[in-house]
């Protein structure tokens, strides 16, 4: 069985180290997935896919790496390749079943991947064209079967979500954080929900209310008229803006309806343009939908074909931050609020917003909870664990601490966290604090990244105690990463090969395999995002 990235593959050997700790990691995540029955993978995904190489399925690769990987291989591959690759559930599939059900024509939103985004969305849209043209191959294998998505128990999947109550929604930082994170918990209390540390809960969010109101005004509509949406379904304007559509990305549709409706030639060919490439408008200072209406002001649609024009709204997840032994009826999340500034406006993220500025305390909110695919606490409650969570990452690692306190597991605890101040950002100080006080956190490494000139990230906290880490390793530890995939999973990644080699006296290659066989043992676990 292949399961590394070959010697021959277009790497320097500390790539291939590098990308080969990641397919260790999925390997991971498919023996757990394989173990559970978990999540939507039909048998014959799993099956295939602990069987083949899929090099591009790694988080930390950019789209055009992951498409490059793919190049050579079949359409449902080269689909594959173009989502975000973090087998998160949050589209209803994973991304290999995401890619199936496209190709079978069971599933026709190619908009559903948001880890992904934009880029997805536009690269399916493109590999579907070239797929309807390509003239079938002499031997092409029959038609895909058709993938259907899995059918969910209520509560537990994107389409069967439940109904829950905002608490509360706590600031974790404080005055002067660059950053704001906010501590939600969220009532469970009739809903009848069941979790497991490492879990994630998603959230249908809803739109900003001022910009939906904002957007009924320049169409001159008063937000009572009924619109019918993709499934026939009849609803208002306002809820239609509010709950069912995307504010956030300008469809291609969105661009061909104000094409039509303008009644200006320079702005049409723009439309067109822009219809046709399915591009981000950011140099025309267009980043969502609002912008879109706001730079072609001689398009007013009518509010029927205006929302008809727009994307599907899709939820979000959030690692659950308790242990349902301690918070039967709660589950808590750690938020980190997106807002960031362009084209001389202010812009939030939908669902963390929603969250924490738009929904009020006992307002009902629409969730459901995202079984983790292999990140879960050992079953031995004797074996050690080591938790690497900077930011929000710590999220699990509150849960998993609160369980083993809660169910008396013996096994050590150890976390590395970091965050930008320890003034401000120190999320969760206290409870850290008292659990490293019980003794149910043993240690505890702080990298705080800019209380100093240099940045001390994670990773420097652990090659600092590399040889403290590699005797818990090697003394049966599992090894949990939650935290941001882009850039510190690899890092981390890379100073654990690097750990290896050190301490545990191996040659690069050695190291690579040690890490996969820590990964296929289930002892290396990630929840990167
Ligand atoms: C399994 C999993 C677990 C997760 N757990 C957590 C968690 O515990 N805590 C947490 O906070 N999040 C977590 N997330 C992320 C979370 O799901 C959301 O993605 C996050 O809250 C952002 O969503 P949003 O709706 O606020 O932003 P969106 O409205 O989705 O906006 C995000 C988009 O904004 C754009 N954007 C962002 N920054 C900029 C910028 N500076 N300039 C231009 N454009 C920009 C990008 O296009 C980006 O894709 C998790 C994700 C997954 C998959
Ligand atoms: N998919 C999404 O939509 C989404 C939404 C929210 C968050 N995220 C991801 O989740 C991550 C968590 O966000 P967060 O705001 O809580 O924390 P964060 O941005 O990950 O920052 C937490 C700490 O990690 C440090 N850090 C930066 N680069 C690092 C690296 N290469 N290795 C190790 N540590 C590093 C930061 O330092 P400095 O900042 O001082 O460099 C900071 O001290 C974000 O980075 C983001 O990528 C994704």
């Amino acid at each position: 069985m292949q399961l590394l990235v070959p010697e021959s593959a277009p790497f320097t050997s500390e790539q291939r180290a590098w990308l080969n700790g990641f397919v260790a990691g999925l390997l991971g995540m498919e023996r757990a997935l394989a173990a559970s029955g978990a999540a939507g993978a039909p048998a014959a995904e799993k099956t295939a896919a602990a069987e083949e190489t899929l090099p591009w399925h790694d988080p930390t690769l950019a789209l055009e790496e992951r498409m490059r990987l793919a190049q050579d291989r079949p359409i449902e591959l080269r689909m594959m390749a173009a989502m975000g690759q973090l087998d998160c559930g949050q589209c209803g599939y994973l991304c290999r079943s995401y890619s199936a059900a496209i190709v079978s024509g069971a599933e026709t939103d190619l908009g559903k991947c948001v880890p992904g985004g934009r880029a997805t969305a536009k690269k399916l849209k493109e590999l579907l064209a070239q797929a309807a043209a390509a003239p079938p191959a002499p031997h092409a294998s029959p038609a895909a079967p058709r993938v259907e998505r899995p059918v969910v128990e209520r509560g537990y999947g994107r389409d069967a979500p439940v109904r829950a109550q905002l608490v509360s929604s706590t600031a974790l930082v404080s005055a002067g954080a660059e950053k704001e994170t906010r501590h939600v918990v969220i009532g469970l209390a009739g809903a009848g929900l069941a979790y497991e540390p490492g879990d994630s809960l998603g959230i249908w969010p809803r739109n900003n209310p001022d910009e939906v109101e904002l957007l009924l005004a320049i169409l001159k509509a008063k937000g009572s008229e009924a619109v019918t949406l993709a499934d026939g379904a009849v609803v208002s304007a306002r809820e239609a803006l509010s709950s069912e559509c995307d504010l956030r990305v300008p469809a291609a549709a969105l661009y061909q309806l104000l094409a039509r409706e303008s009644k200006n030639e320079a702005d049409r060919s723009r439309l067109a343009k822009l219809a046709e490439d399915d591009a981000p408008a950011e140099g025309l200072g267009v980043h969502d939908v609002l912008d879109a209406l706001v730079e072609f002001s001689s398009a007013r649609p009518r509010i029927g074909d205006f929302v008809a024009s727009l994307g599907r709204m899709q939820p979000r997840l959030y690692s659950i931050a308790s242990s349902q032994r301690r918070h039967q009826d709660e589950a808590h999340l750690t938020v980190g609020v997106l807002r960031y500034e362009m084209n001389d406006r202010a812009y939030q993220g939908t669902g963390s917003s929603f969250i924490a500025e738009h929904l009020r305390p006992g307002r009902p909110v629409s969730v459901f909870v995202q079984r983790s695919h292999g990140f879960r606490l050992p079953a031995d409650p004797a074996a050690p664990v080591i938790m690497v969570g900077p930011g929000t990452g710590i999220a699990p690692f509150r849960a998993f601490l609160q369980e083993r306190e809660a169910a008396g597991a013996n096994g050590r605890n150890w976390l590395f966290f970091g965050n930008q101040r320890r003034d401000t950002d120190f999320l969760y100080r206290t409870d850290l604090e008292d659990f490293a006080e019980r003794r149910v956190l043993d240690r505890m490494d702080l990298a705080f990244s800019r209380d100093q000139t240099n940045k001390v990230y994670v990773q420097h906290k652990m090659l600092e105690a590399a040889e403290e880490v590699w005797r818990w390793l090697d003394s049966g530890a599992y090894l949990y990463v939650c935290g941001d995939a882009k850039r510190m999973a690899g890092d981390v990644n890379a100073a654990l090969h690097q750990i290896a080699m050190a301490q545990g006296g191996k040659d690069s290659a050695a190291a690579t395999r040690y890490l996969a066989e820590l990964a296929r043992a289930g002892r290396y676990q990630r929840d990167v995002y």
